[in-house]
């Protein structure tokens, strides 16, 4: 019981400390939006851009979660991509979800943080930077928008089922695969959308804007934080065999679990 106490004491501290460097991060990439135009920018590969927004605000997350987290390991897209999600605690942090989206003043970008420990996401924020929306949940505790309880739609039937998507823009070579799902999925379900964050997406999921989603290759820290999110709105996040997911790069199906099997079985060739 003492334990037990111990625990939920420890993963709530995480997410304190998850929030506070979140909204550090998306104070930070608010005061830098009228500067987009002259920003210093490389191009990490084709079409997958960096900012000095996206690194200053991965230094500014990584000052407070070592400060309030002390020998916590901290996995960043911008500065350490190869750091293990396998430490005894782990933040896997995206400082700017959407960079392509802010840098053109598309209005869907985030910030998201997901703690792990021992291998499992415990707790997760995603910030929703122009919106100001928080999501947040701890495992076993639900989830949440700016505080208010939030679960998956309930909408069983594909063809009522809005659905969120990812394109392969870094991943040509998935494109046929993913323009034949793209059809299907079209003729199956009600409506497509590609909103250009993939945190953004799985926070929608969670709270029922979208009743599913799926891309064919995200890295962990896309997805850290909405794994426990969309699990503890009530919905499923599994690979395109039906795998429950842990953070990690590759394919990703996330819904309300009602569309689940139908939608997996759209997806498969
Ligand atoms: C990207 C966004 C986008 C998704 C890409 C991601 P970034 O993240 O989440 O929606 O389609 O696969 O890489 O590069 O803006 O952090
Ligand atoms: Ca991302
Ligand atoms: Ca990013």
């Amino acid at each position: 019981m003492a334990s037990q106490r111990v625990n939920a004491e420890r993963v709530s501290a995480l997410l304190d400390a998850s929030v506070a460097a979140a909204r550090v991060a998306a104070d930070y990439v608010r005061s830098r939006e009228a500067d987009r135009a002259g920003l210093d920018i490389r191009e990490k590969q084709a079409s997958d851009f960096v900012s000095e927004v996206d690194t200053g605000a991965e230094s500014r997350i990584r000052e407070v979660l070592e400060r309030m987290v002390p020998g916590s390991q901290v996995v960043g897209e911008e500065l350490s991509p190869q750091a293990s999600t396998a430490g005894e605690t782990v933040f896997v942090v995206d400082p700017l979800d959407g960079t392509t989206n802010f840098l053109h003043g598309f209005p869907t970008y985030a910030v998201s943080i997901g703690a792990m420990s021992a291998g499992e996401v415990v707790a997760g924020v995603i910030l929703d930077v122009p919106h100001g929306e928080m999501f947040t949940a701890i495992a076993g505790g639900g989830a949440f928008l700016d505080g208010q309880r939030i679960q998956v739609s309930s909408v069983a039937v594909p063809a009522r089922a809005l659905v969120g998507t990812g394109f392969p823009f870094k991943n040509l070579e998935f494109l046929p695969d993913y323009v034949r799902q793209f059809e299907r999925i079209t003729r199956a379900q009600s409506g497509i959308r590609r909103a250009g964050s993939a945190a953004l997406d799985l926070a929608s999921v969670a709270c029922g804007r979208f009743d599913a989603f799926w891309e064919l290759r995200l890295a962990p820290w896309d997805i850290a934080a909405g794994l426990v999110i969309v699990r503890e709105a009530g919905g499923r996040v599994t690979d395109l065999e039906g795998q429950d997911l842990v953070p990690a790069s590759g394919p990703v199906v996330a819904s309300n679990g009602l569309l689940h099997e139908s939608l997996l079985e759209s997806l498969r060739d």
